[in-house]
């Protein structure tokens, strides 16, 4: 099963997904290692109680974003993770950390980019009036929320959303969406090369609408 490793900062629903997906031993993935750049992360006891390895790195104990970038990296590979998922990792990351892991590090983006990248996703779908909105799976480029897509949900905008329900919509979508990504690039189904990813024939349904 593929090595991986999951990075997050807060509340960790998404990581939960995912781990509840990799405890069925035919998921083929495993998650080896879950670190949080903030101490006490709610998400770190979601994998203590899954009985995976947790490491807290506060980017705060750090001088820069190079330093800190290689403090995860090395714990990172001291787990044996060959593959990184982002899961509500609220960090910029370096130059350096997206070449390292290059083609080996996904993230969770909640709109369907290449709409809203950036914070505060929902209120803005809600301004423009969107009709759909939802969550996308990418791989990480350097440039924030942008990288080949691996795979999206769309959920409906309702009258009389706000940014909560609407927030509460594209989580349910989320935690479908982002385990099936994982499967579909850890058993091969998926692959990636330079930037073009290419899915199979027929794509299961959940990376279409929900
Ligand atoms: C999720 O909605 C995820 O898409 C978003 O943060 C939330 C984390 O929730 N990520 C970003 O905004 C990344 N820029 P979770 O901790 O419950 O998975």
């Amino acid at each position: 099963r593929l090595k991986v490793g999951v990075l997050i900062s807060g509340r960790g629903s998404n990581l939960q997904a995912l781990l509840d997906a990799a405890s069925d031993s035919a998921f083929p993935a495993e998650i080896v290692l879950v670190l949080s750049n903030v101490p006490g992360a709610a998400g770190l006891e979601r994998a203590e109680n899954a009985g995976v390895p947790t490491a807290t790195i506060n980017h705060r104990d750090f001088q820069g974003r190079q330093s800190f970038d290689r403090a995860v990296t090395s714990a990172l590979e001291a787990a044996g993770v060959e593959f990184v998922c982002l899961a509500g990792f609220m960090r910029l990351v370096t130059q350096e950390f997206v070449e390292h892991w290059h083609n080996r590090m996904i993230n969770i983006h909640p709109a369907l980019l290449p709409l809203f990248p950036g914070l505060d996703t929902h209120q803005r779908a809600l301004d423009e009036g969107c009709k759909l909105h939802g969550c996308t799976v990418h791989f990480v480029r350097h440039e924030m929320d942008s990288g080949p897509i691996v795979g999206q949900a769309a959920v409906p905008v309702l009258p009389g959303d706000t940014e909560s329900s609407l927030a509460q919509r594209v989580l349910l979508a989320e935690h479908r969406l982002y385990p099936e990504c994982l499967r579909l690039i850890a058993s091969g189904e998926a692959s990636i090369k330079g930037d073009v990813f290419t899915l199979p024939a027929t794509p299961p349904e959940t990376l279409l609408i929900s």
